[in-house]
């Protein structure tokens, strides 16, 4: 069966066992739950981002244009839910600051800027039907509302929501985050996550630190 499909929505795929593409980066353990919606990972929820095998065998800006193409960096422990789009290109050669947005054949070569990289960073979740904008940087273990549309780096730890997105919640206090940041649980062998997996499923920092010094 191919690898983009899936039967039921309770199915997840691991995204190192989905992307080709060399300008996208993930992380063990990190998944896409694509049922519902566009089932491709690397041309559906990820949009307009040249490298996967059906742009490559098209064309190669990078080559041909010299364009400095933004990379997608994903993380260890990010949930991708269905319906998600990762918008990577078609912010690029349309200019809202010149007199013409539409996007000239002639000038298309010379038109291209950069974003900058997307990145998402470890533990993230990112719910049904987000949008996340080109360039944006999403820190350690924030989460994405459903139907948000990501326009600004999120902060480690915040919930967002809405269009724009604005925060509407920090999943640990200051203090918390900055002990989960230097625990960095995420970088763990795996027989140590898997022993401390029931802390994990609890709100207690203080735990996890105890476990970590313990360990
Ligand atoms: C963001 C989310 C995680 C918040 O859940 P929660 O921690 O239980 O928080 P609450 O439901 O108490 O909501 C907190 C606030 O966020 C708001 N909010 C919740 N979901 C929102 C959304 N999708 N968009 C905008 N605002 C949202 C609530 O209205 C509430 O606002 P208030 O404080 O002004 O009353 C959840 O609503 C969500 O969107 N989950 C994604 C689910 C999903 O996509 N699953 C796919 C399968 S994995």
């Amino acid at each position: 069966m191919d690898k983009n499909t899936y039967q039921h929505w309770s199915e997840t795929k691991y995204l190192k066992d989905l992307v080709t593409n060399p300008l996208i980066e993930v992380g063990d353990y990190s998944y896409f739950s694509g049922y519902y919606d566009h089932q491709n990972f690397e041309d559906g929820c990820v949009r307009y981002h040249w490298g996967d095998d059906a742009s490559r065998a098209l064309f190669n800006p990078q080559a041909e244009f010299g364009w400095q193409l933004d990379r997608l960096i994903i993380g260890r422990y990010v949930c991708i839910a269905s319906g998600v789009v990762i918008l990577m290109g078609g912010n690029h050669n349309h200019h809202s600051d010149w007199i013409s947005a539409y996007p000239f054949p002639e000038q298309i070569a010379a038109s291209y800027e950069p974003k900058g990289d997307t990145i998402i960073e470890d533990g993230a979740w990112l719910g049904m039907r987000a949008l996340i904008m080109p360039g944006v940087h999403i820190g350690q273990g924030a989460i994405i509302a459903a139907g948000a549309v990501v326009v600004k780096d999120v902060p480690a730890y915040a919930v967002v929501g809405g269009n724009p997105a604005r925060i509407l919640k920090s999943r640990f206090t200051p203090a918390d985050i900055e002990t989960l940041q230097a625990i960095d649980w995420y970088h763990w062998p795996i027989e140590k996550v898997q022993a401390a997996q029931s802390i994990l499923a609890s709100h207690s920092v203080a735990d996890l630190q105890q476990f970590h010094e313990n360990y």
